[in-house]
C-alpha cells in the first residue's frame, strides 16, 4: 500500500496528512505553513487569533479579525502548499473568522465544535475556498450533508471524522469516551458508509480520520480502512515550527499517561488535557466566576465559569502554565521530544512504509497458507477473502 496524496476538490497535498487547527494560537502560520511545505496540510487557527493584540481588550473583535488575516498572508508568503483555517461554529466570532478566510483566498475551512449549517451561504461568487466539517458522528455527518444539499445544493468538499482521543474540546459525552461504540474507527467506518448515498453523480466525499493518530502504523490502518487521510494535533504541537512557547511543548514531553484527563470546560463539552496544578484548583473549587470582558465562545456562561478558558489556554500558550493548562489528545503522554516538522513527517512515512511492508508479509502468508499462486489474474477463494481485515 501506498502513502498516497490526498485530494480536496481541485487541492492536492502530496502526503494524506492534515494537520488539525489549535487555538489558541497554537498553530498559526509558523506551523501550517511548515506543515504545507513538507506536503500535508497546514491549519491556521482562528480561534481568538488577536488575543495577544494590544487592542484587543478595547476591541477583540478588530483584533480577531486582523490577526486572522496577518496570520494567513503571512503562511501564504511562506508556502505554496495548500492551507486551511479551522473556524469553530462555537465562536461568537464565527461569520466574521469564515468571511475573512474566503476573502484572503484560504484553500480549506475546516468547521467543528457545532455543525456548520450554513457555512455554504458564505461562499461568494469566485470563492476557490473548500469546505470540510468536522464531524464525531454518522448522524451529524449525514445532517450536515442534507441541509448543505437542500439549502445550497453543495456537498462537503471532505469530512473529517474526530474521535474521543483528540486533544481539546470534544464532542462526546462523558460516559461515550471509553465506551467500544464510539472508537475511531467505528465512527470512521460509520462516516464512510453514511456519505455513500450522497456520492452518486458526485465525487466521492474523503473521510479524514482524527483522534489518537500517532504513529505511521496509526495512518496504515485508518487508510486501509477506507479513511482518505488522517488530521494529527498532538504531534504537531511537539515540533519546533509550532507557535506555542517551549514551555507548552515541554508539558507535553513531561507528562506522563496518568496526567491525560478530561476535564469539564467552562464552554460545556468535555476537554481533554494535561493536568496541572490550575486544573487541579478547579477541582478543589479554587477558582471563582470571573468578569468577561469579550464573550468569545457562544456557550460559555462566564457567571457560572470558574475561570475563562480563552485566558488560561492564552497563558499556556505563551509558557504561563501556572495560569493555565495545555490541551492535548491522549497519546501526549508518548511525545518524548520536540523535533522538526521534517523530521516528523519522516518518522511518520518510515514507520508508515514498514506497516504497509508487515501488511503485505502477513497478505503473502495468507495466500500461502490458502495454496493460492500469487501469479496474475489468480482467484482468492472464499475463505482467503475472509481473511481480508489483514489486509
Ligand atoms: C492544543 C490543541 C488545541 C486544539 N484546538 C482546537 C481548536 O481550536 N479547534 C478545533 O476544531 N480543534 C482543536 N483541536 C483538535 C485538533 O485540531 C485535532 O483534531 C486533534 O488534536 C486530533 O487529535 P490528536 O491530538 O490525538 O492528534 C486542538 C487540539 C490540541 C492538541
Amino acid at each position: 500500500m501506498k502513502l498516497n496524496e490526498l485530494r480536496i476538490g481541485n487541492l492536492t497535498s502530496r502526503l494524506p496528512i492534515v494537520q488539525g487547527g489549535m487555538g489558541v494560537g497554537i498553530s498559526m502560520a509558523g506551523l501550517a505553513s511548515a506543515v504545507a511545505n513538507e506536503g500535508g496540510i497546514g491549519v491556521i487557527s482562528a480561534a481568538i487569533p488577536g488575543i495577544h493584540e494590544p487592542d484587543f481588550a478595547t476591541n477583540s473583535a478588530r483584533a480577531n479579525i486582523r490577526a486572522l488575516r496577518n496570520e494567513i498572508r503571512k503562511a501564504r508568503k511562506m508556502t505554496d502548499g495548500v492551507l486551511g483555517v479551522n473556524v469553530m461554529v462555537a465562536l461568537t466570532d464565527f461569520s466574521a473568522m469564515v468571511r475573512t478566510s474566503i476573502e484572503e483566498g484560504i484553500d480549506i475551512i475546516f468547521s467543528g465544535a457545532g455543525l456548520p449549517l450554513d457555512l455554504p451561504g458564505y461562499l461568494v461568487e469566485k470563492a476557490k475556498t473548500k469546505l470540510v466539517p468536522i464531524v464525531s458522528s454518522a448522524r451529524a455527518a449525514k445532517i450536515i450533508c442534507q441541509k448543505w444539499l437542500s439549502r445550497f445544493n453543495y456537498l462537503p468538499d471532505a469530512m473529517v471524522v474526530e474521535g474521543p482521543k483528540a486533544g481539546g474540546h470534544i464532542g462526546f459525552k462523558a460516559e461515550q469516551i471509553d465506551d467500544p461504540d464510539f472508537t475511531l474507527d467505528h465512527l470512521v467506518t460509520e462516516v464512510i458508509d453514511a456519505l455513500k448515498p450522497y456520492e452518486s453523480g458526485h465525487q466521492k466525499i474523503p473521510v479524514i480520520a482524527a483522534g489518537g493518530v500517532y504513529g505511521g502504523e496509526n495512518i496504515h490502518y485508518f487508510l486501509k480502512l477506507g479513511a482518505a487521510g488522517v488530521q494529527m494535533g498532538t504531534r504537531f504541537v511537539a515540533t519546533h515550527e509550532c507557535d506555542a512557547d517551549d514551555a507548552f511543548k515541554q508539558a507535553y514531553v513531561d507528562a506522563k499517561e496518568e496526567d491525560m484527563v478530561v476535564i469539564k470546560s467552562p464552554v460545556g463539552l468535555p476537554g481533554r488535557v494535561i493536568r496541572n496544578d490550575f486544573t487541579e484548583a478547579v477541582n478543589q473549587g479554587k477558582k471563582k466566576p470571573f468578569k468577561c470582558p469579550f464573550h468569545c465562545i457562544k456557550t460559555c456562561d462566564s457567571s457560572k465559569s470558574p475561570y475563562c478558558i480563552a485566558m488560561a489556554l492564552g497563558n499556556a500558550r505563551k509558557g504561563k502554565l501556572k495560569h493555565g493548562f495545555a490541551f492535548a489528545g491522549k497519546n501526549a503522554y508518548r511525545v518524548e521530544k520536540v523535533v522538526s516538522v521534517k523530521e516528523l513527517m519522516t518518522t511518520l512515512m518510515e514507520e508508515f512504509g514498514r506497516a504497509a511492508a508487515e501488511s503485505d508479509v502477513q497478505k503473502e502468508e495468507v495466500y500461502r497458507r490458502c495454496n493460492i499462486d500469487l501469479g496474475p489474474g489468480t482467484r482468492v477463494p472464499q475463505k482467503c477473502e475472509d481473511s481480508a481485515w489483514l489486509f
